[in-house]
């Protein structure tokens, strides 16, 4: 943080001059808008109070952003603050601005520039005021805008009329988006090779070197990794694999395709298989057990495994929501015959579209996955079985190969925003997640529970913040497996009701996560 002197030196211009505020989206562009009604400052510690019009375009961008910076225009730049007043996309044409300190976009000629960490975010009415905490400050010589001919006119009335709901919206979840990612992308487009490519094979060699097994195989899919697992595992139609309701139908997809028979098992407090409720459910037809690290929260991993040893069943891990999480230091993915992963845009690990990998440790199972991908090929020209077209591109793993770099990073983040959210809603009548001493939780999903779900999701979303119900209906009553007339689960059927995923993500700002939790507390304390 800077001195104060230093910051002194630019007060001058601050009072009276008219500020652009500039930031970076989450591709990394440039952005920036007029400050307001007005621009404030605090001396000790230094702070600057800037209030925006949340009806610029450039304001999703500079909410979501944790950092922003000041320009002080001086009195030949009045054309610059009248193009950073409307709303037209191309403000820094034949205008290139030069990174601060914190890496922020600096108008040129500006009388000063003030670089800020986000500490505080004041939504009211129309506008909404941002303070930052001063990192960098110059300040150079001129005379400030004093006189604007534009909206500044009209930013007199509407701070009194504070409407209740904001009208930004707090997505559920961000996927990150930068410049060192489509670099990536494009190096993969320049390469001239696009399918199981050079980029395909060093994604998998990272993939299983990070998850701890011999093999990764990429696929187009989870649910792709998951039915090419049923058939290498050999799974016949008439079997019955024990799978929770409580996941993704995809889960009991793959079973469902392979002919077998999915045996619906409730869930225990960390929603995730009940291992004695799977025990209670294994038959002379059962085969296998397919946990799933629901949430990123990891299953009872010890008790499953036993049974599965005592009951002669193969464990197939659904992790397609928990790359990264462990138990005891063991990475998921590690603890059955093989394990399905997907990179969907949401999930902890993505490439930006669709995609999944099957890991194992199993040479055979590997060999077989690798055939199935690609239409049950031997080599080119000959096909020992049928497969389909399943393959992965190596734009997207160039891709996954830069986030996994960033994996363990962006979980320590979404660690952090949980306990960030656990420390602000405690003590407010909602059930909270749960984590197990043994397991690393990587919050996929963080979801809480309340009798008033509806009530509540409704109450967020009037305020723009987005929230998810991850699943409202349990696999078991699906009109796809009706047939099988599966039997009731209590618990799953009591939590799909009460359920309710509020935003989080690594590419979330403190700020978000701190406004969802007050917008929470606000709905139970009024
Ligand atoms: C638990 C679980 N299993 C399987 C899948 C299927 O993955 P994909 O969407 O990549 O096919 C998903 C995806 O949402 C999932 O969450």
């Amino acid at each position: 943080m800077i001195g104060l002197d230093d910051f002194r030196r630019v007060l001058g211009h601050f009072a009276s001059g008219v500020t652009v505020v500039t930031a970076r989206d989450a591709e990394g562009r440039p952005v920036g808008l007029t400050a307001s009604a007005f621009t404030s400052v605090s001396l000790t510690p230094p702070l600057v109070l800037v209030c925006v019009d949340v009806k610029a375009r450039c304001y999703p961008a500079l909410y979501a952003s944790d950092r922003f910076a000041v320009n002080i225009l001086g009195a030949h730049q009045e054309a610059l603050s009248q193009r950073f007043a409307s709303n037209i996309d191309h403000k820094f044409e034949a205008l290139t601005p030069h990174p601060g300190r914190l890496g922020l976009p600096m108008i040129p000629g500006a009388l000063a520039h003030i670089e800020c960490e986000k500490v505080g975010i004041h939504p009211g009415g129309d506008h909404t005021i941002f303070v930052g905490r001063v990192e960098a400050a110059t300040a150079h010589e001129g005379e400030p805008l004093l006189h604007y001919r534009g909206r500044y006119d009209r930013l007199l009335s509407p701070l009194s009329t504070p409407r209740r709901s904001s009208p930004m919206s707090v997505p559920l979840s961000r996927p990150p988006n930068d410049d060192e990612i489509k670099r990536a992308a494009l190096a993969a487009i320049d390469s001239g090779q696009y399918i199981l490519g050079p980029e395909c094979r060093e994604f998998e060699a990272e993939f299983a070197r990070y998850v701890g097994t011999r093999h990764a195989v990429l696929t187009n899919s989870g649910t792709a990794a998951l039915w090419m697992a049923m058939r290498a595992l050999g799974v016949k139609p008439g079997d019955e694999v024990l799978v929770p309701s409580h996941t993704a139908f995809p889960t009991a997809e793959a079973v469902l395709f392979a002919e077998a028979v999915p045996v619906f098992v409730d869930i225990d407090d960390t929603y995730t298989i009940d291992p004695k409720d799977a025990a209670a459910k294994v038959t002379a037809r059962t085969v296998g057990v397919v946990p799933v690290h629901l949430y990123g929260h990891p299953v009872n991993v010890d008790a499953i495994r036993d049974l599965a040893a005592q009951r002669g069943l193969w464990m197939l891990e659904d992790c397609c929501q928990a790359h990264g999480a462990r138990v005891r230091d063991q990475q998921v993915g590690t603890f059955g015959r093989a394990a399905a992963f997907s990179f969907y845009p949401s999930k902890n690990l993505t490439v930006m579209g669709d995609g999944g990998a099957l890991v194992t440790d199993d040479d055979e199972i590997a060999a077989r996955c690798r055939r199935l991908r690609d239409h049950g090929r031997l080599n080119k020209d000959v096909h020992a079985e049928l497969g389909f077209n399943l393959r992965f591109n190596d734009v997207q793993a160039a891709i996954g190969r830069v986030l996994l770099r960033r994996l363990d990073a962006m979980n320590d983040r979404r660690r952090a925003l949980a306990a960030r959210y656990g420390a602000a809603l405690a003590g407010l009548p909602i059930e909270l997640p749960r984590e197990q001493p043994e397991a690393r939780h990587v919050y996929h999903l963080y979801v809480i529970r309340s009798a008033r779900r509806g009530e509540l999701a409704g109450f967020l979303k009037e305020r723009g913040i987005q929230t998810g119900i991850h699943y409202p209906v349990p696999c078991h009553r699906q009109p796809v497996v009706e047939r099988l007339a599966p039997p009731a689960l209590p618990k799953t059927e009591r939590a799909v009701e009460e359920i309710l995923t509020l935003p989080l993500s690594a590419g979330h700002a403190d700020a978000e996560i701190d406004q969802v939790a007050a917008a929470v507390r606000e709905f139970f304390e009024r």
